[in-house]
């Protein structure tokens, strides 16, 4: 029987915990797929892997048990019912052997900012061969979900794959961060990756080099889980409507652990540029628009965003309509993570390479397509099932 590796970066977080509880839970019969997108009838032609089929790895800088994060999930944020913790705690507890800490493979800031650049990716590599040998899978995806980090500025190293490879042996650290350094390992022992973060990952011409050379698939940026998800549907309709949107205003409030990361404004400012994109893409045109976002402790996992869209009709006729979204961040994230995997997983055993274009519908800011209409985004994935 084929099964497949997910090795996640970040893997103690709230979203890494609501994917393997939800994965165990549906695995057990204990919940039904709901949310998954790649359980719609539009798919169905797609050979994916069954959620029973995945096996959980990962590492993360952080060191406290699955189990008490889930239960620190249920109590904090509401999300995540005892009795499901209860059925799953073991499941989680055998995971937890598999999860790598800063001495085996997670790449701390200490490591970042003092070891050798190569000997960090080779811990990395060395810890992704090590799952794949000990738990006999036949392919394995990574996923990052770990904190959102900094920006990263552009550097000449970015450009091709031997510039990279020439940075690392030179130790040029402000041409990495770690989100680079773990796509790089994943690209480089031929693991397909998936980055749900705003953080660069992949995205860099040298490591699309990386990911041609070794024949493996990739995919990316930043989960389109909230008010983003809601502007690339609804951004659509004033265009087809020809109502000309003079300002799109939105403030996001949450509460997690990544809220309290993105109170850092330099962190921020990876999501707000990642948020930012959409709206010209959609539109066609650059209305005056802003994005906040602001930590708000109480609130937890419910993230809650409010928009106004100031926009004039005919004759010059200003309206404009207001909403407000409240979701489970994790609760949203959660089940595309597992279709993401379930799609890497998929393109690897089709021998796809490179960025995965289809899966644009799930990010904010897709690798490799332009295009923000949710809509056509979709259809492009259900295109793809169609030739499947
Ligand atoms: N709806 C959503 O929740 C959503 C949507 C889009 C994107 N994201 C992104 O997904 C990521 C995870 O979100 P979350 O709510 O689970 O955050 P979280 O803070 O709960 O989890 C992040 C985890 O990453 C770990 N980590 C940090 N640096 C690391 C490193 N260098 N190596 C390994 N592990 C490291 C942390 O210890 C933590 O356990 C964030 O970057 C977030 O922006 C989330």
């Amino acid at each position: 029987m084929e099964r497949t590796g997910v090795w996640i970066v970040g893997a103690r977080g709230d979203v890494a915990v609501t994917a393997m509880v939800g994965a165990r839970a549906i695995a057990r019969g204990l919940a039904a797929p709901v949310a998954l997108v790649t359980e719609l009838p539009e798919l169905k032609a797609l050979e994916l892997p069954a959620i029973d089929d995945l096996v959980f790895a990962g590492c993360d800088v952080r060191t406290d048990s699955l189990v008490d994060r889930a239960w620190q999930l249920h109590r904090e944020h509401h999300l995540l019912e005892a009795a499901t913790i209860q059925h799953v705690a073991g499941d989680l507890a055998e995971i937890d052997g598999s999860i790598a800490g800063a001495e085996a493979g997670a790449i701390t800031a200490g490591n970042l900012a003092m070891r050798p650049l190569r000997a960090i990716v080779e811990e990395v590599r060395a810890a992704l061969r090590a799952f794949r040998e000990r738990s006999g899978v036949s392919r394995v995806v990574v996923v990052n979900l770990a904190s959102t980090e900094p920006p990263l500025a552009d550097h000449d190293a970015h450009d091709s794959l031997d510039a990279f490879d020439l940075a690392l042996e030179a130790d040029v650290r402000e041409a990495v961060s770690a989100s680079v350094l773990y796509a790089y390992a994943a690209l480089d022992v031929g693991c397909a990756y998936v980055n749900f973060t705003p953080s660069r990952g992949a995205r860099l011409a040298a490591l699309h080099e990386l990911a041609l050379a070794r024949r493996v698939p990739y995919c990316g940026n930043d989960g389109k889980t909230g008010e983003t998800l809601v502007k690339t549907a609804l951004a659509p309709m004033f265009r087809c409507r020809n109502l000309h949107v003079l300002s799109w205003v939105g403030y996001n409030m949450l509460g997690n652990s990544d809220g309290r990361v993105l109170a850092d404004p330099t962190a921020r400012a990876s999501k707000v540029e990642s948020k930012g994109k959409v709206l010209r893409e959609a539109l066609g045109y650059e209305p005056h628009a802003t994005v906040g976002i602001e930590y708000v402790p109480s609130v937890g996992d419910w993230k809650l965003a409010w928009d106004f869209i100031h926009f004039e009709g005919f004759l010059g006729t200003r309206m404009s309509l207001q909403f407000t979204w409240q979701g489970c961040d994790s609760a949203l994230a959660a089940p595309l993570v597992l279709d993401l995997i379930r799609l890497g997983d998929l393109a690897m055993r089709r021998g796809e390479i490179g960025y995965l274009g289809h899966t644009a519908c799930f990010f904010k800011d897709p690798i490799g397509v332009a295009e923000q209409n949710l809509a056509v985004q979709f259809q492009r994935l259900v295109d793809y099932a169609s030739n499947a």
